[in-house]
């Protein structure tokens, strides 16, 4: 059974009093959200402290936006997976284009921290997606399945959530096509060893788009960024219709 896993993803935003102001919006939304959904929030690091306790006994999932691959060390800016998993995170973001694009992330440091996270107990969202201009050579395909073979070999598919985030789509308003993102999501899935992984859609989703995305058949969820900073739109978001 493949589960739905709804996420924000903050990026570098929010103060830990602007987190804790979010809660206090978002959390009574929740009473209206079917069990099934998994509902997870991949913070700033400072904030997942007040977030791990605030969220206490809630149905809420934290998340992280990177983990190193060596449990610590002499890596300036880095955190390591027991730093996470100490104060109670779950998931962790590997792979974001946004780290490719600007930190230097490749397939091959995007393989270690997928392992790192596992071998912690974190579940990874491995995040893969094309540019426009690959799109615009026919590209789109190759790319991905680059990015999935290399990321995940020797990883656990049954500890593992993706995301499909074309690159031209995220913080855009230009949403992929619901059908083009669930043609793309199959045949991700047609690559994997585990068909249950959950594949996430991401980019430019929001409230008014996002009952349109979950409606098709090979989307189990997404990975939200600008619409997940606002209550009511992230409450929205994960009260799907
Ligand atoms: P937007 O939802 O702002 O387009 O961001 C998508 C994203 O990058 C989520 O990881």
């Amino acid at each position: 059974m493949r589960r739905i896993v709804i996420a924000g993803n903050w990026k570098m935003y929010k103060t830990q009093a602007e987190a804790m102001e979010f809660l206090q919006g978002f959390v009574p939304h929740l009473d209206e959200t079917p069990d099934d959904r998994e509902i997870v929030l991949c913070a700033p690091f400072t904030a997942l402290g007040s977030l791990s306790q605030s969220l206490h006994g809630s149905r809420v999932r934290l998340g992280a936006q990177n983990v190193h691959w060596e449990k610590a060390g002499a890596y300036t800016g880095e955190i390591a997976a027991p730093m996470l998993t100490e104060i109670g995170v779950r998931y962790v973001i590997v792979g974001h284009s946004e780290r490719r694009q600007y930190f230097g992330e490749t397939d091959e440091t995007v393989n270690l921290r997928l392992k790192a996270a596992q071998a912690h107990g974190l579940v990874p969202i491995l995040c893969v997606g094309e540019t426009k201009q690959q799109r615009d050579a026919n590209e789109t395909e190759s790319v991905i399945f680059n990015q999935i073979d290399r990321g995940l070999v020797d990883i656990d598919q049954s500890n593992l959530v993706i995301a499909y985030e074309p690159i031209w789509a995220i913080g855009t308003g230009d949403t992929c096509e619901s059908v083009e993102a669930n043609r793309v999501i199959g045949l991700i899935r047609k690559q994997l060893s585990n068909p249950d992984v959950p594949i996430q859609y991401g980019g430019s989703v929001k409230p008014d788009n996002i009952d349109e995305i979950m409606a098709q058949p090979e989307i189990d969820g997404a990975l939200v960024g600008g619409a997940s900073l606002q209550p009511d739109s992230f409450a929205r978001i994960v009260n799907f219709h």
